[in-house]
């Protein structure tokens, strides 16, 4: 029988943090998470076979190195805002390049087997032609894309097995739907309270959302994988105008309200879906819940609430 093995999860306490803890300990795995709990719940922590209250910038985050031997790293901490990071470009960059540059000099340091990061759509900036592929060019239009990009440099020079993953737009149980909130948690939580929604400009703008649970059993499959020292976007390969995202689950929860609609914010991106072939092709995955079945999945937790 192979031997158990141990994965660190940071910032398993957040949103694709839990669901990935879950999926993980599901398949015998040991987890370890470490949070500081910044944007993360306790609660998700807890399931954990142990949990770090911790912060990856701190000199004691080498003690989960000592103290375990970490076979996998899945690297999901971070400032995660890109509003945030043009509010404060310092903190962003120290969490999100200085605080990862911790987490991946450890990695060297303990002979991690093969560490997997958490990217985004936002290093592409402004499409050229859709959908976006890896070979597509960077452009960043906020200091998230850029420092999430830098993280990716670094990570490349390190001389471990490493997976880069890009995620489109993120959706599922657990998001958090205050701030910046992805537009779903927002809308499922206006919604369910009967409150007024708002869509900023016309609403024809598009995005690719993908389903936690599907983005958890990539990370897996990354894991279990023989894949390694690759860049792959993880993204449905298709587009939903925020209007249709707006009247699906307004069906689903029988909301009645019209939308408001409000100027658009300068710099949001019109249209964005990200390529998935090299994820179907070298992981022979593709998200397998279809946006109905995730919306219906999330508004039934956030109904029984
Ligand atoms: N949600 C999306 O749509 C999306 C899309 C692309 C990429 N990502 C990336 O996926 C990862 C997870 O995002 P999420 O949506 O679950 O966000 P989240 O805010 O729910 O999770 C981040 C977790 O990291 C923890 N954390 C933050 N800074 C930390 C630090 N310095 N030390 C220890 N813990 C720290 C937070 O407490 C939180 O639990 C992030 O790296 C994010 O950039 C998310």
């Amino acid at each position: 029988m192979s031997e158990k093995k141990t994965i660190l999860i940071t910032g398993g306490a957040g949103f694709i943090g839990s669901h990935c803890a879950e999926l993980f300990l599901e398949y015998n795995y040991n987890v370890i998470i470490a949070d500081n709990l910044s944007t993360g719940n306790v609660e998700n922590a807890n399931i954990a076979t142990k949990f770090y209250n911790i912060d990856i910038n701190s000199k004691d985050f080498e003690l989960i190195f000592k103290e375990n031997k970490i076979d996998y790293v899945l690297h999901l901490a971070a400032q995660a805002s890109v509003g945030f990071s043009t509010r404060e470009p310092v903190t962003d960059a120290q969490e999100n390049i200085l605080g990862s540059v911790n987490v991946f000099s450890l990695c060297k340091k303990y002979a991690v087997k093969k560490v997997i990061v958490a990217s985004t759509a936002a290093v592409y900036g402004t499409p050229q032609y859709l959908p976006v592929d890896e070979a597509h060019s960077t452009k960043f239009l906020s200091f998230y894309g850029l420092s999430k990009y830098t993280m990716e440099q670094y990570l490349k020079l390190f001389e471990i097995d490493y997976i880069i993953f890009r995620f489109a737009n993120v959706y599922g149980e657990r998001q958090n739907s205050k701030g910046e909130a992805g537009v779903v948690a927002i809308f499922a939580d206006k919604m369910c309270n009967n409150e007024d929604v708002t869509i900023t400009g016309d609403g024809e703008q598009t995005r690719d959302f993908v389903y936690v649970k599907d983005i958890a059993r990539v990370c897996l499959l990354g894991f279990e994988s023989d894949v390694k020292n690759e860049l792959i976007n993880v993204s449905t390969n298709t587009g939903i105008s925020v209007n249709d995202l707006f009247f699906k689950m307004a069906d689903v929860l029988s909301y009645s309200k019209k939308p408001l609609y409000v100027p658009d914010r300068c710099g949001d991106i019109k249209h964005s879906i990200l390529n998935n072939e090299k994820c179907a092709k070298l992981l022979e995955f593709i998200p397998q819940t279809s946006l109905n079945d995730g919306i219906e999945a999330l508004l039934k937790w956030r109904m029984s609430k």
